[in-house]
């Protein structure tokens, strides 16, 4: 049955390493991944090309209801994402789309409009959902619950080794306050804002690697 599909839910800020540790865990476990982030920069993408204001929140919700959007990996295993059948790969993981995303996450009616489609992705075997809420709101009833952090310069320098690595360029000093910035509006922000959830673990992983993290996880998984 697919409400009883266990969860485990990955939140924290930017640059914490969710993205890739989920990644690890699901595919260490067989279970789906949910990068719940991406819909939220989908959102911006769709809007951006659509010609939508970022500042007209019904124009927005509309937009993310509406969102036409596919995951897939190709050959290699790499992730692919494409919006209203185009390729947006790249697109949708540079510093620009994550600001807008942002932004457009703050509005109430958009978390609303992908909150069902983000269920959606709770299925068996099970689901590995990284995001900031996935804890709080999304799937407060997950099996597991992980906030997973990082020191502030390490997150922008793990940012900066991926971007770089993505082909795209961008100055560190610049991402440091850029990831600022993101965390803050995300903490502060009314609806939805980034925190624990009550019963969730914490997990710091700096200084740690993706090896070790991802094991934590799969041990803490194993302990329930
Ligand atoms: O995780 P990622 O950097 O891709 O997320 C982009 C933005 O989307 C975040 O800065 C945050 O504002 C928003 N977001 C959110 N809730 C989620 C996932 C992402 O508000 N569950």
């Amino acid at each position: 049955m697919t409400e009883s599909a266990p969860v485990i839910a990955i939140d924290g800020p930017s640059g914490s390493g969710k993205g890739t540790i989920a990644r690890r865990v699901a595919d260490a476990l067989g279970w789906h991944l949910l990068d719940s982030g991406a819909l939220y920069r989908l959102v911006a993408l769709a809007a951006e090309k659509s010609g939508a204001s970022l500042h007209d929140p019904e124009v927005l919700a509309q937009v993310a209801r509406t969102l036409d959007v596919e995951f897939d990996s190709n050959e290699d295993g790499a992730e692919r994402i494409r919006l209203s059948g185009k390729d947006v790969t790249l697109d949708v993981r540079t510093e620009e789309t994550g600001a807008r995303a942002s932004a457009v996450a703050a509005i109430p009616a958009v978390r609303t409009a992908l909150l069902e489609r983000q269920r959606g992705f709770q299925q068996p075997p099970g689901l590995v959902a990284d995001g900031r809420d996935m804890g709080t709101q999304v799937f407060p009833d997950a099996r597991h619950k992980i906030f997973l952090t990082a020191s502030a310069e390490e997150r922008a320098r793990r940012r900066h080794k991926q971007l770089k690595d993505k082909g795209l360029d961008v100055s560190l000093a610049a991402l440091s306050r850029d990831i600022e910035d993101r965390d803050r509006r995300d903490s502060e922000r009314s609806v939805a804002p980034l925190r624990p959830a009550e019963d969730a673990r914490i997990l710091d992983s700096s200084g740690r690697s993706i090896e070790a993290v991802t094991q934590t996880v799969l041990d803490w998984v194993a302990e329930r």
